[in-house]
């Protein structure tokens, strides 16, 4: 059964989207089947992975307004293994018409019951706010990843994003899990990135990825040739670090094969 991570942080910039698709895409090179949900009505995940929005008919929405089963919509990427629910703008107006349905913190999950068994690993990609849609996200996970950007004194605005957090353990999801704080657009020429990233560490310690994201610029562009970095330039040290990122995210979940020697050692 798919374990179900949503990327979350109200601030925009921050890397979600970019650690969506690069998380994604190294969990299938390492051979998982994952699906990304693009849950954001501006489609940066949609668009970053090559699909033209113009030519999108169904998405998301359809999921939420329609009960359409995702596996019918679930389009195949470039990348084996690797599957996306698209977005639309119409995700907007979601939103609102979710508002007075029953249940309407539920739907998301709802819609991936369906999908669970399907996959290793489901990825939800949100919208900088903690709207219903982000409500929903978090309620249908088990866990979320929270990107930090370390140029930036992160820790304020990550008050309100744990506040929420805890709500919805409390009222919607007990079993809603921090899977861990990722610290993003690592830079090590400046003295804030390092500041940053001890400030983080000091607060959140064992809940921090040892993997950091560094800035790279194949990162950045890579979403405009609608590929993650990994079909962009398989030497950058975006590839690298989100490979070990997803490394370490199997680790944590003890998911990692066996090697042949350690089979001999136990
Ligand atoms: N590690 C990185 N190195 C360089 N550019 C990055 C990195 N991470 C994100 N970016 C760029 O920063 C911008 C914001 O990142 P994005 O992932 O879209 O943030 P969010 O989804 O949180 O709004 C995008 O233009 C993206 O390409
Ligand atoms: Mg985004």
């Amino acid at each position: 059964m798919a374990k179900i991570i949503t990327l979350a942080n109200q601030k925009g910039g921050v890397g979600k989207t970019t650690t969506a698709i690069n998380l994604a895409a190294s969990l299938a090179v390492l051979e998982k089947k994952v699906l990304l949900i693009d849950a954001d009505p501006q489609a940066n995940a949609t668009s970053g992975l090559g699909f033209d929005l113009n030519t999108i008919k169904t998405s998301i929405y359809e999921c939420v307004i329609d009960e359409i089963n995702p596996k019918d919509i679930a389009l195949k990427t470039e990348v084996e293994g690797l599957d996306l629910i698209p977005s639309h703008i119409d995700l907007v107006g979601a939103e609102i018409e979710m508002l007075s349905m029953p249940n309407r913190e539920k739907i998301f999950k709802q819609a991936l019951e369906k999908v669970q068994n399907d996959y290793d690993f489901i990825l939800i990609d949100c919208s900088p706010s903690l709207g219903l849609l982000v409500v929903n996200a978090l309620t249908a996970s088990d866990s979320v990843i929270i990107p930090v950007q370390t140029e930036y004194f992160a820790l304020e605005g990550l008050g309100k994003l744990l506040n929420t957090i805890k709500i919805i353990q409390s009222r919607l999801n007990p079993s809603l899990d921090i899977e861990g704080f990722l610290l993003t657009m690592y830079d090590t020429r400046l003295n804030l990135s390092n500041q940053v990233v001890e400030e983080v560490r000091k607060h959140f310690d064992t809940m921090v990825f040892d993997t950091i994201i560094q800035r790279n610029v194949k990162l950045s562009e890579a979403p405009s040739y609608g590929k993650p970095v990994l079909l962009h330039d398989v030497t950058s040290k975006g590839s690298e670090n989100y490979l070990n990122l997803a490394r370490e995210l199997l680790q944590r979940n003890q998911m990692t094969e066996i090697s042949e020697e350690e089979k001999i050692i136990n």
